[in-house]
């Protein structure tokens, strides 16, 4: 498997790929790799002749400076979890920021039709500038056809698809379904830092999630988020931060129930001081 620190190298590399008219598919990670990450990866494979995952720790998406010392950097395994897959279409991009960013590492300003401002964006200055920023940058690198993304950040796939409008990028941005694990936790590179009591209460946020579908077919969006939040004033182990029924193309807060819409829960929770977020389509 090709492992790149150079964009100059990759490009290099990726114009043959070019030449012989084959397509490139993007799965953009910050590493920590787990089967969710990889399940991008193998949807990616199956539609586009070489893949290149890039693995970067992007600073400038941390509003929080212990959440970017502890996240996890992992890359001798990541690359030997990728060297698993079967065929050997995988590239990896492994950059230091000086490769990413052009002089100074800060992230742009961007306007998303106010998909930035709700939920994650209310509660991590900065954020989506960051990921924007980070995003922007990976697909002028790589320039691919597709780019895949996971609905485990739902805001985030939501956001870069108006980054692709709004940036006129000829780049198909594929959405993939959240992998869990068999307790039903949304796989997360930060599950690895839960305490042992807090990885074994942490199942109940999408037990909450489920519970809240169930109840979104008989009762008004209000109640159910009272319920939810009713709920965790219960718990002892976990803190809710929000839980939001929202309009899943506009992201804002639903008002009344519109059959025409599709609807989602997003939740965000504390674990000890382990941030998780997850999701789930209602209608
Ligand atoms: P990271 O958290 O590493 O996630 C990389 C991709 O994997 C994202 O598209 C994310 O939604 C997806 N993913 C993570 N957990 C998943 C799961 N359980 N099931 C399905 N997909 C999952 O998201 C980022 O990195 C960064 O913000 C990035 C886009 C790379 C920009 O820095």
């Amino acid at each position: 498997m090709r492992v790149y620190k150079l964009k100059q190298d990759l490009q290099a590399h990726l114009e043959n790929v070019l030449k012989k008219q084959n397509t490139i598919g993007l799965v953009p990670t910050m590493g920590a790799l787990h089967q969710g990450h990889l399940s991008l990866v193998n949807t990616a494979l199956i539609d586009n002749e070489v893949v290149v995952v890039s693995i970067f720790v992007n600073p400038t998406q941390f509003n929080n400076q212990n959440d970017l010392r502890n996240y996890p950097r992992t890359l001798d395994s990541d690359l030997k979890l990728l060297a698993t897959l079967k065929n050997s279409k995988v590239i990896v991009y492994a950059p230091e920021a000086s490769d990413v960013y052009q002089g100074k590492i800060i992230s742009q300003s961007f306007g998303f039709d106010g998909l930035e401002h709700e939920m994650e964006g209310e509660f991590r200055e900065g954020h989506f500038n960051g990921v924007a920023t980070v995003v922007k940058n990976l697909f002028e690198i790589v320039k691919p056809h597709k780019a895949y993304f996971g609905e485990k950040d739902f805001q985030q796939l939501q956001i870069v698809r108006k980054l692709v409008e709004i940036s006129g990028f000829n780049i198909t941005i594929i959405g993939c379904p959240i992998l869990r694990e068999s307790d039903g936790l949304a796989m997360s590179s930060r599950n690895g830092r839960l305490t042992q009591e807090h990885r074994k209460a942490s199942p109940f946020i999408y037990e909450m999630l489920k519970a809240a579908k169930v109840k979104f077919g008989t009762k008004s969006a209000n109640e159910v988020s009272e319920w939810v939040k009713n709920e965790f004033a219960n718990h002892k182990l976990l803190a809710l931060e929000y839980f939001t029924i929202a309009n899943e193309t506009t992201l804002k807060p639903i008002k009344r129930k519109n059959k025409q819409n599709k609807y989602r829960a997003f939740i965000a929770v504390f674990a000890g001081d382990v941030r998780l977020i997850d999701n789930i389509e209602l209608n």
